[in-house]
Order: structure tokens, then sequence, then C-alpha cells
């Protein structure tokens, strides 16, 4: 008989440990998941971290709480572990800002100068591309190239916030985060006002009006390790608002404020609980990515590896 009759949260999480063990799954789950979905998973990161832990993967199945193309990068990378996505519909409207037939025409308007793709991108344009990256390595990825002249994409703010790191000249797509996209340098002035001590902190995925205004930008697992070490007891945190409960968790003393009420990412809020759990009763969706497609962007995203 179930312990946890009456609570059907903790009902289901009982169920998905259960289905687990019977299927020898692992659950991997982005930072921006919900507070229920992080609790019952293996692991949580960025995803820098989520491609480095999917190469580690022995389980046969890695159920992927994330947007695709995060779960496309675990595939790409394990193979031979089938991977889940919980909801088939949780894309990234920032992938979709850079199609692989409009990818393929500015490559070859620009002959010679070398791509590099934030993995938020689709398979068949990190199979086109000469080096991945992440928000976490995004400078240190691009300082790696020999070439000076470099075209990055999708994310127009992120680019820009590399080339303020790097002496190259970098040549911007014109994607973005719709997310990110919504907090504005106003929210900041605001909350700045409330909250005299408080410290910002923003992803770089911001427009470069926020960016000016903050005090540290980073990626969601550094921003995670920066919020511990800190001495700093109030923080406004500039990204999607699923990192809240993850910093509340990790620096329970510490009080995190969303930097605007619009920080939701709809698509990342696709994977529920229910979804897990009928994911594992079901073994669906089964992420697959052909292999000649693969093969051209696990080079890419390997060469990344190899960087960080
Ligand atoms: P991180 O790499 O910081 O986890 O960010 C991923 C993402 O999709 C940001 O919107
Ligand atoms: Fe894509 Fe933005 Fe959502 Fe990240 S927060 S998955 S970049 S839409």
């Amino acid at each position: 008989m179930s312990t946890t009759s009456g609570n059907p949260g903790a009902e289901i999480a009982e169920r998905i440990a259960h289905l687990k063990k019977k299927r020898s799954a692992v659950i991997l789950a982005h930072n921006y998941q919900l507070g229920e979905v992080q609790d019952i998973a293996d692991f949580v990161g960025d995803s820098l971290e989520l491609s480095q832990k999917a190469t580690q993967v022995e389980a046969d199945v890695i159920v992927f709480c994330g947007v695709l193309f995060m779960a496309e990068t675990a595939k790409i990378l394990n193979p031979q572990r089938t991977v889940l996505i919980p909801d088939p519909l949780a894309g990234c409207p920032m992938c979709d800002m850079a199609p692989v037939e409009a990818v393929r025409k500015r490559k070859a308007e620009l002959p010679g100068v070398p791509v590099v793709a934030y993995v938020n991108t689709t398979a068949d344009v990190k199979a086109e591309v000469d080096i991945c990256c992440t928000s976490a390595n995004a400078v240190k990825v691009v300082e790696s190239m020999p070439e000076d002249r470099l075209l990055f994409l999708p994310d127009k703010n992120l680019a820009l916030w590399v080339q303020r790191h790097s002496k190259k000249d970098i040549i911007p797509w014109n994607g973005y985060c719709p997310t990110h996209q919504r907090i504005l340098d106003h929210d900041i002035r605001r909350l700045r006002e409330e909250h005299p001590g408080a410290v910002v902190i923003v992803h770089p995925e911001c427009t470069p009006d926020v960016i000016d205004l903050a005090d540290e930008v980073l990626s969601t697992g550094q921003m995670v390790r920066w919020a511990k070490e800190t001495a700093a007891q109030e923080i406004i945190v500039g990204t999607e608002v699923g990192l809240i409960h993850r910093l509340k968790g990790d620096s329970p003393d510490k009080t995190f404020i969303q930097i605007s009420p619009l920080t939701t990412c709809p698509n990342m809020k696709l994977i529920t609980l229910e979804k897990v759990l009928w994911a594992l009763e079901d073994m669906e969706h089964p992420v697959e990515v052909p292999e000649a497609i693969a093969a051209g962007a696990r080079r890419a995203i390997e060469r990344m590896l190899a960087v960080v």
C-alpha cells in the first residue's frame, strides 16, 4: 500500500521512483524545470553540465526533462541509450530562428568564416557548424578558434556578450530568447530602489542594456555556484523563474528575487510530473536523430567538450 495517499504529488513521485528502477532509467533535468520535476531528478544542471552528464550515463534509459534540443544533444552524445522526452512539443523558439536552409545560405555568403553555434540549435544545424558552445563556455570556445572572424548563431545577445570579451570579429545571427528578451532595464532600476543592498545577476541571453546594469553575467550553473559562495544576502535573479527553486534549495539562507513577473519559459513548463510518469510507463517519447545528422552534430559538440 502507498504511504503517500492523500498527497498526489508524492504518490506520483513514488510511482516514478518504482518505474525508474524497473526501466533502469535516470532522470536529467534542466535548471528551468518546475520545482517538483527538479526534485525527482537524479541530476539537475545547466545545458553544459547536462551534456557532460549525458556522456556518462550507463543506465538503459535517460528521461530528459528540458527542451528538445537538450534531449537531442543527450541522444547524439550517448546514442546507445533510449532518450525519452516527456513532452515532444517542448521546443525552443530561439532554435527555430536559425533554420538549416538559412544557415547554409549565410555560410555560402561568408566563405572561410567558421561558425560557432550555441547548443540552442536543432541537430541539423549543429551538423553544419564548426563548433558548439553554451552560455557557460561561449567566450572560451570563441577564443579557442584559430580564425579572427566568426559567425555566431542563433542568439544575438549572447554574441554581443561574447564580443565584449573577445578581440575577434563576431558576426551575430538575428535570434534571441523571447523569455529573456522580456527582462527590461526598467525592472532592474525598480528592484534596486526597492532592495538597495541586493546584487543583480543576469543570464547572457539578456539584452545589452540589461547586461549593462547587472553586477554579474552568468550561465544558470554559474549562478548556482556563485550564489553559494557570495557574501550577498539578497540576490535579484535575471533569468527564467525555475532557477529560483534550485537556488533556494542550494542556498536556503539567502533571499532570491525574481527580476520580472514575465520570466517563464512556456516550453520548459510543458514538462510536468505526470508526463514524466507517463513517459516511463509507456516509454514515450523516444528522441531519434538520424545517424547522418548525428555524426556531424556530435563532431561539433565534442569539439566544444574538448575545450572545457
Ligand atoms: P544555460 O546553458 O545557462 O542552462 O541556459 C540554457 C537556456 O536555454 C537559457 O535560456
Ligand atoms: Fe529557449 Fe529561452 Fe526557453 Fe531557454 S528560456 S529554452 S532559450 S525559449
